[in-house]
């Protein structure tokens, strides 16, 4: 998607080095990160340098092609690349996939460039099949980054807004912030600032203000996972964001491509929840605009105990349909839609 009217991914490999932006600046900063070791790579990850399901997929991927290009042994990189963060179902997807290719002597590079090729063409598919829900003239709300940031190009949630720009749409979108890390504000905003999509950011608590009042007419979030039962688990909030959807008949949907629906996972309280770190929470990061540099202030006491769960389950019953690259499913037709994967 576009950055200054250029053409942009979020993560590529070039000669040898794995090339991504660096999220943690954006949106006060553009930046390219390069990694040379499937270790740089994994902390990239954990430090959430790149974020969101299908980017952490293919930087896995990518991370994989690193350790073959450099002699190492795969199955000690894959366990390293496994262990950085927990949900999203993409890491241990892609991750094994590359190690698959591998093992049976094939080339990892090859393997990583077809998955993150796979997650480009999903996407846009995502945004074709989902463009249809977005009526000329609709209010739109989203959660967190589910933006082309959060995958390669495209997003999942936000795929369907710029396939409905370029058909010619106007609508308006409703940014959740998204705290603690302000995924929305940061990320989302800055890719609809780019986009040229009207949008405005809101306290993550303004949502329900404004379902109730009837200005919204479609929410679309990203998933970190998809069980077999249909049950999501997407960034903290999400769960809130989909209860007062149903209470006021807002149609809720999830975006996602194939690589993120975990089928040997049952339901949604089998899937990992990441805790993170307080820090967080108890303070905030942005721009100090009168000293022109990134700050961190600290908000709650130092003496008081924080809990920072990155994410949460939507259950199935209040997701009105998933979005994914072969078609807009019931959330009970997902484990039939996707066993022949
Ligand atoms: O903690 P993050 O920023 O990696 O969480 C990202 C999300 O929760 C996204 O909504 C999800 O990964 C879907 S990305 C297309």
């Amino acid at each position: 998607m576009l950055v200054d009217g250029k053409h942009r991914k979020t993560v590529w490999f070039e000669s040898g080095v794995l090339k991504m932006v660096n999220q943690p600046l954006l949106p006060h900063s553009f930046e390219i990160v390069e990694l040379r070791s499937y270790r740089e790579a994994a902390n990239a990850i954990k430090t959430m340098v790149v974020r969101g399901a299908p980017a952490i997929g293919a930087t896995a991927a990518y991370a994989m092609a690193l350790a073959q290009l450099a002699g190492e042994d795969l199955q000690i990189a894959a366990q390293v690349i496994k262990k950085t963060r927990p949900t999203a179902q993409d890491l241990f997807y892609a991750t094994d996939k590359v190690l698959q290719a591998a093992e049976a002597g094939g080339s990892a590079i090859e393997a990583a460039r077809e998955i993150a090729d796979d997650y480009e063409t999903a996407c846009e598919a995502i945004g074709a099949c989902g463009a249809d829900l977005i009526d000329d003239g609709a209010s739109l709300n989203t959660h967190c980054n589910a933006g082309w940031l959060a995958t390669v190009d495209w997003g999942t949630a936000t795929a369907p807004m710029y396939k409905a720009k370029r058909q010619g749409k106007s609508f308006f979108v409703y940014v959740d912030e998204t705290r603690p890390r302000c995924q929305g504000a940061r990320i989302t905003a800055f890719e609809l600032c780019h986009e040229g999509i009207d949008h405005a950011v809101i306290a993550d608590n303004a949502a329900g203000h404004y379902m109730f009042r009837g200005d919204i007419d479609l929410i679309i979030v990203g998933t970190d996972r998809v069980a077999a039962n249909g049950d999501i688990a997407n960034k903290i909030g999400t769960y809130s964001s989909a209860v007062v959807a149903q209470a006021n008949n807002i149609p809720f949907y999830v975006a996602a491509p194939a690589a993120t629906i975990d089928l040997q996972c049952p339901d949604g309280l089998s899937i990992p929840i990441e805790e993170r770190g307080a820090e967080e929470v108890a303070y905030m990061f942005g721009k100090d605009e009168s000293a022109d540099r990134i700050a961190r202030i600290r908000i709650s006491p130092e003496s008081s105990t924080v809990k920072n769960p990155a994410f949460d389950v939507t259950p199935a019953k209040y997701i009105t349909g998933i979005i994914t690259e072969r078609g807009i499913f019931k959330p009970a037709e997902i484990a039939d839609a996707f066993s022949s994967r």
